[in-house]
């Protein structure tokens, strides 16, 4: 199984011809609500590519918080690690231009009020993939990946927003997924000075011993280890909103392996699904499931090796 830890969301979704300068104002003809967050997001990605999920985590309570609660739930997902509080629901106001490029806010609420040591041992075990972001406070992260390891469990950071990761942490990694900035930038805080991002995930893969999954945007995606790795290539789609497409990728990526699949070929389903999620307006709007997955994945060739 999987269990996500992380951040949930309500998306303030607005569409507009160009994204604002600083200090400029631009109109835009209205904006719609769509469950977000990135933890949210990937734990949702997961259920829709077949794998049984928990999540763990914060809501207000609030409306926000109780919509967000039911559409988890309507997805499949076990919700019981999901705290309600009195901060409000995490809220994410995300302007798209017109070319499905975005600007997001994050407004942390709820979220900053993660605890880990609410999710029980037994959930920690070698059955399971634990999945975590950077929306939900680091220590929490560090912390959960230390009891996840400990208690032989898989563990997958996709360390986005970007952040520093400490040394003892990353050794508690198994799988680190990353964009090119942030591979780059997670590599520079720990004195690795590599400016092109897979010789600096190949770097970390070697130095903490991990596979580091890098999303490269319109070129696809790797999959890097200290022995080599992998690359495969993006689904040519129509991008209409690329929010979400990083988690979807992610989501997929874990299900795939959770599925016990061989990395490589879970890289193939991230990437298609990855593609696929940018087709719509909204985090998880377009997020496929394992059929639509395996209907558009002839349309990415194997990977091959790097
Ligand atoms: O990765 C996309 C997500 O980032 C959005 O859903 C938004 O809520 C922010 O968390």
């Amino acid at each position: 199984m999987i269990l996500v830890f992380g951040s949930l969301n309500m998306d303030l979704v607005m569409q507009m011809e160009h994204l604002p300068q600083p200090g400029e104002t631009v109109i835009c003809p209205g904006y719609v609500l769509k469950a977000g967050g990135k933890g949210n997001n990937q734990a949702v990605a997961a259920a829709r590519a077949g794998a049984k999920v928990a999540m763990a985590g914060a809501l207000g309570r609030d409306g926000f918080g109780d919509s967000l609660a039911a559409r988890q739930q309507g997805e499949g997902i076990d919700i019981s690690l999901i705290a309600r509080g009195e901060a409000p629901t995490g809220c994410a106001p995300i302007a798209i231009d017109a070319a499905g490029e975005n600007f997001i806010v994050v407004a942390g609420g709820a979220n900053l009020t993660a605890n880990q040591a609410a999710i029980p041992q037994e959930k920690l075990g070698s059955g399971t993939l634990v999945v975590l972001q950077m929306e939900v406070p680091h220590a929490e992260n560090w912390a959960l990946l230390a009891r996840a390891k400990a208690a032989g469990a898989r563990t997958l950071l996709n360390v986005a927003p970007a952040a520093a990761v400490p040394e003892a942490a990353l050794g508690d990694v198994d799988f680190l997924a990353v964009n090119e900035i942030e591979a780059v930038q997670v590599a520079r805080a720990l004195g690795i000075m590599e400016a092109e991002p897979l010789s600096a995930a190949a770097a970390l893969a070697r130095r903490y011993n991990l596979a580091c999954v890098v999303t490269l945007g319109a070129r696809g995606a790797a999959l890097v280890t200290a022995e080599g790795g992998w690359r495969v290539q993006p689904l040519k789609v129509e991008v209409v909103d690329t929010t979400g497409a990083g988690d979807a990728f992610v989501g997929n990526f874990a299900a795939a392996l959770d599925a016990g699949l061989a990395p490589e070929e879970a890289l193939r389903r991230a990437s298609v699904a990855g593609s696929l999620a940018c087709t719509a307006v909204g985090a998880q709007e377009a997020l496929p499931r394992a059929a639509d997955v395996d209907a558009k994945l002839a349309g990415v060739p194997a990977a091959t090796p790097l």
